[in-house]
């Protein structure tokens, strides 16, 4: 169940990036919510980093002020040509994350921002396949994604912006033990650090 708030957020980015900072007040803002992925994370500029599922860039946008050589992925043409237009510093591939056409070990760091809901448990688990296959040995991925509220005032909230933008795979996603089927595919967790009431993950994982 959805709403026409979802198609307006996929149609207009101004919408979209309204709704985005609106949410994001939720862990200190929209700075602070693009910076999650920073914590505890050892820089290397000369890191090869993936943005898996970019939409218009707003992730990728953090990753090019640390990284030189950072690659946007995304399946909609739109949102491709966004990106290139927001953030010229990075490359972009139109493709599906479930089939990369990226070689076995390209990347070192993958970031997929807010995208992973979208996906069904099938759809999820040949994702998390390919950006094994795609990483190099100890490689990292990290999953910035919705989670089941730890604190019950926050489910009132958080169903209400499911309901309004996303779809029941935002809600099978909650229910989805994450770690489990990383694990399962061969990732070690490293952490999982819970914002906003528990609502939402930052899960990092290595190869
Ligand atoms: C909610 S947006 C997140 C965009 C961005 N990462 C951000 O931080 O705002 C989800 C994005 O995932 C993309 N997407 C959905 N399914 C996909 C798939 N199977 N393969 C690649 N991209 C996909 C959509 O086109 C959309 O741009």
């Amino acid at each position: 169940m959805t709403t026409i708030l979802r198609d307006w957020s996929y149609r207009y980015q101004w919408f979209y990036d309204t709704v985005s900072a609106l949410a994001a007040l939720s862990v200190g803002g929209e700075r602070r919510f693009r910076r999650l992925f920073l914590k505890d994370l050892t820089i290397n500029p000369e890191s090869k980093v993936l943005d898996l599922c970019c939409g218009a860039g707003q992730a990728t946008q953090e990753l090019v002020n640390h990284f030189q050589d950072v690659t946007g992925l995304d399946a909609s043409p739109i949102a491709i040509k966004r990106a290139r237009q927001n953030v010229p510093q990075a490359k972009y591939v139109e493709a599906f994350a479930e089939k990369m056409p990226f070689s076995d070990r390209t990347f070192d760091l993958i970031i997929t921002n807010t995208a992973m809901h979208e996906m069904d448990l099938e759809q999820l688990q040949q994702i998390i396949q390919e950006v094994h296959r795609v990483l190099t040995s100890n490689g990292q991925f990290i999953i910035i994604d919705f989670h089941r509220p730890t604190n019950p005032f926050f489910w009132l909230p958080v169903a209400t912006f499911l309901w309004l933008f996303e779809t029941d795979t935002a809600w099978k996603l909650i229910g989805t033990d994450l770690k489990a089927l990383l694990s399962k595919s061969g990732f070690k967790i490293e952490s999982c650090q819970l914002y906003a009431g528990g609502s939402l993950q930052v899960l990092r994982s290595r190869v």
